[in-house]
Order: C-alpha cells, then sequence, then structure tokens
C-alpha cells in the first residue's frame, strides 16, 4: 500500500515536473508562443461559479452517460496526447489499461510510441483514434484502415494543425521525440535525433503535415472509411460547428489543442456555449482543455446543457413527441495533461489514480450541487461573467 499518493492533479503535477527531463516536462505542459491560451484555458473555468441547489437527496448519484451508443460510468474520457512514452517507459499501453480499468474511452493519438496494434492487444476497451492528414493520403488512408481492423470505435480528426503552432519551449529545448511506431514502413522518416536548430517536432511536422487540409478532405476521409464515425477535433466557432454537421460528422471537439496552436484562441469553456448552440442536438460535442478539477467537469456539463426542440427524426430515438426538451448535448470532456502527469508519476497506476480522482470530484460537485444524474446538471446551475441572475 503506498502512502502519501497525491490528492489532486496539481500534486502530479509537481510529481511529473520532478520525475521528466525538462526537455519532455516543456514539451507536454508547455503551449504556443504567449500561451496566454494555455493559461486562459484553466483561468476560465476558475471564472466561473456555481449556484448549488440545496435539499434534495443525494445519496445516490449516477454520472453514468453515453458516447456514440458506447455507455461508460462518467463523461471524463481520455485526450489523444502523444508519445507516452516520454512519461513511462510502458507508454500508452499503461494508459490504456488505465483507461480500461475505469471503463472509459481512450483517444489513441497517432504519434504514440506503442504501436496501434500493440494498445489494440493491451486489454479490451473502447477506443477511438486520433488522425492528422498527412500529405501523403495514402499514409492516412492505410492509418484508418489499420484502426478499423482493430477494433477502434471511430475517428477523430484533428483539425486546427494544419501546420504546427510554434511551441517555443521546444524550440529553445531543441526537443527531439522519436518518430512514431505507427509510421513505421508507411513514410521515411531519420531517427537521428539530435541535429539540427530548432525543434525535431518543427522538422517532422513540416515535412509530414498538410497544410491545404480543407472540408474536402473530410468528404474523403468520410469516402474512405467503409463504417466508422469521424469527429472533428478542434472547432471553437459556431460556423465551423454548423459546417462539421452539415459536412455530415458524428461528432465535433471543441479544443484548441490544450493551447498548442493558435495563442489567443479563446478558452474552449467560453465558447462551448456557442458550439453547443450551433449544433443543436444533431450531433455530440465533447471538449477538452484546462480540464483540472471534477468542478471543471460539472462547470463544462451545465454550459453543455441545452433545451432544443426535438424533431420528429428525433423523436423516435427518444421517444417523444415534438417539444423541448433538455438534451444533454455535451456527452464528453476529454482530460490530457493530467493522464500524462499520473502516468509520469506512477505509470499505469497513477494514470488511472487520476481519472479516478476527477470521477470522485465530479460525483461530490454533483452530490453538493444537488444533481443526482449527468441529466439534472442545468445551465443554471452555472453563473459565468455574462450572466446577470435572473
Ligand atoms: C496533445 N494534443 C494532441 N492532440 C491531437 O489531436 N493529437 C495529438 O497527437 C496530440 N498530442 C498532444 C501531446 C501533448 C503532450 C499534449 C499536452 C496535448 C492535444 C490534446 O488532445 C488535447 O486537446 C489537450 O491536451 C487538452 O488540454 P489539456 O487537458 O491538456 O489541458
Amino acid at each position: 500500500m503506498e502512502h502519501n499518493l497525491p490528492v489532486n492533479v496539481r500534486e502530479y503535477q509537481e510529481l511529473a515536473k520532478k520525475a521528466l527531463p525538462k526537455m519532455h516536462y516543456d514539451n507536454i505542459n508547455g503551449g504556443a508562443e504567449d500561451e496566454y491560451t494555455l493559461r486562459e484555458n484553466i483561468a476560465a473555468y476558475g471564472r466561473i461559479m456555481l449556484r448549488p441547489r440545496v435539499l434534495v437527496d443525494v445519496s445516490k448519484i449516477d454520472m453514468s452517460t453515453s458516447l456514440l451508443g458506447y455507455n461508460m460510468p462518467s463523461p471524463i474520457i481520455v485526450a489523444p496526447t502523444g508519445p507516452h512514452k516520454l512519461a513511462n517507459p510502458e507508454g500508452e499501453v499503461a494508459t490504456a489499461r488505465a483507461a480500461a480499468a475505469c471503463n472509459t474511452i481512450m483517444v489513441l493519438s497517432f504519434g504514440s510510441s506503442c504501436k496501434i496494434e500493440e494498445v489494440a492487444a493491451s486489454c479490451d476497451a473502447i477506443r477511438f483514434f486520433q488522425l492528422y492528414m498527412y500529405k501523403r493520403r495514402d499514409v492516412s488512408a492505410t492509418l484508418v484502415r489499420r484502426a478499423e481492423s482493430l477494433g477502434f470505435k471511430a475517428i477523430v480528426l484533428t483539425v486546427d494543425m494544419p501546420v504546427l503552432g510554434r511551441r517555443e519551449a521546444d524550440i529553445r529545448n531543441k526537443m527531439v521525440c522519436p518518430p512514431s511506431p505507427n509510421l513505421e514502413g508507411l513514410m521515411p522518416f531519420d531517427d537521428d535525433l539530435g541535429t539540427g536548430g530548432g525543434s525535431k517536432l518543427e522538422r517532422f511536422a513540416s515535412e509530414t503535415l498538410d497544410p491545404s487540409l480543407s472540408w474536402k478532405d473530410v468528404e474523403w476521409l468520410k469516402s474512405i472509411t467503409s463504417y466508422l464515425p469521424i469527429l472533428l477535433k478542434g472547432i471553437v466557432t459556431a460556423e465551423d460547428a454548423r459546417k462539421a454537421v452539415e459536412a455530415g460528422v458524428a461528432g465535433v471537439v471543441v479544443s484548441n489543442h490544450g493551447g498548442r496552436q493558435l495563442d489567443y484562441a479563446p478558452p474552449t469553456i467560453s465558447v462551448l456555449e456557442e458550439v453547443v448552440k450551433a449544433v443543436a442536438g444533431a450531433v455530440p460535442v465533447l471538449v477538452d482543455g484546462g480540464v483540472r478539477r471534477g468542478t471543471d467537469v460539472f462547470k463544462a456539463l451545465a454550459l453543455g446543457a441545452k433545451a432544443v426542440m426535438v424533431r420528429p427524426d428525433h423523436c423516435r430515438a427518444n421517444s417523444c413527441s415534438g417539444r423541448w426538451k433538455i438534451l444533454i448535448c455535451l456527452t464528453a470532456l476529454q482530460v490530457g495533461r493530467p493522464v500524462f502527469y499520473g502516468l509520469a508519476a506512477r505509470g499505469e497506476a497513477g494514470a488511472r489514480h487520476v481519472i479516478e480522482m476527477l470521477n470522485k470530484e465530479l460525483e461530490l460537485a454533483m452530490a453538493l450541487c444537488g444533481c443526482r444524474s449527468i441529466a439534472e446538471i442545468t445551465r443554471r446551475h452555472v453563473l459565468t461573467e455574462g450572466d446577470r441572475i435572473r
């Protein structure tokens, strides 16, 4: 039995900082340019207050929900971040086991340091695969086919990275990072790790990522995926959310890449309502960036709850008849760095503990706000700076 386990995500972050070489910690923790978006992702949650309702019997709290038809014990899932061997020699296999132990979904990054096949074989779980669009479309197509045949349940196309953001810590540290084994045999890559100015990531990104990425490619991706749903990760405006729905995707992820791409992009929690409104219940909305507490998860769920007119086609599924209905439009929250911190500090056990802690914190926030189920969390449980108490 270990004593003195960290009691929150911030303590895990401290341990991770001690455990990791500076270059790796800076890469995981850092953001783009002035790191305004990175800081604001977290700070914006701090400006939202809770409006607890009391005298509700909270002896039973049910956090369960579902995403794309998969039931989950809580809305917290694991964001695609890579490569996990920077944090622990077991890499994504450890994270996959931690997520499976919590019965939650892990989104595996294309850039995982364990091969996608190895992660798939490590344990039974529902997993999604995150993809970038490569200049060489055959590489993207091959990765999609591998994910399909290995039982991944969705493709998450990251759309906020046509080119790499300017991560100054990586440039300063001349960040080097082994190429992902997923690309072995698919494209030539040199694994000469220590040369050149700037960061190795920059060179890799400029050689491989396709800056011509556009809505056409979403069509293309749909055409090569026989049955997997496609989610778009990196949507922060109502305009793009509407286009995503029109393009026929199965979900959108409100994300600014954890503040690692466009600095001064809005903190995700500040645009969540705008996106939820634009999507109007057509597809699930997910969000990531800055979640460090169960209360953050609660705040996002409250801002993601929306009254929508349920249309006849929806009605059949929900057995109701054309009425206004509160839909939980925000169905899942992805956590990125917190899981990485857990992994760096204590391997698989740490990653699992981080997810468990966030779940426990969410349960507590729900109890203290008088919400017994996710459906009971409403917009009126939070107060943002823009709100006036009604
Ligand atoms: C990321 N992120 C990311 N996103 C993606 O689509 N593909 C990827 O390979 C990666 N890799 C990656 C590595 C590291 C070290 C970090 C910190 C982030 C972004 C990630 O999916 C997510 O959007 C953010 O991490 C969410 O913010 P928080 O939870 O870290 O604050």
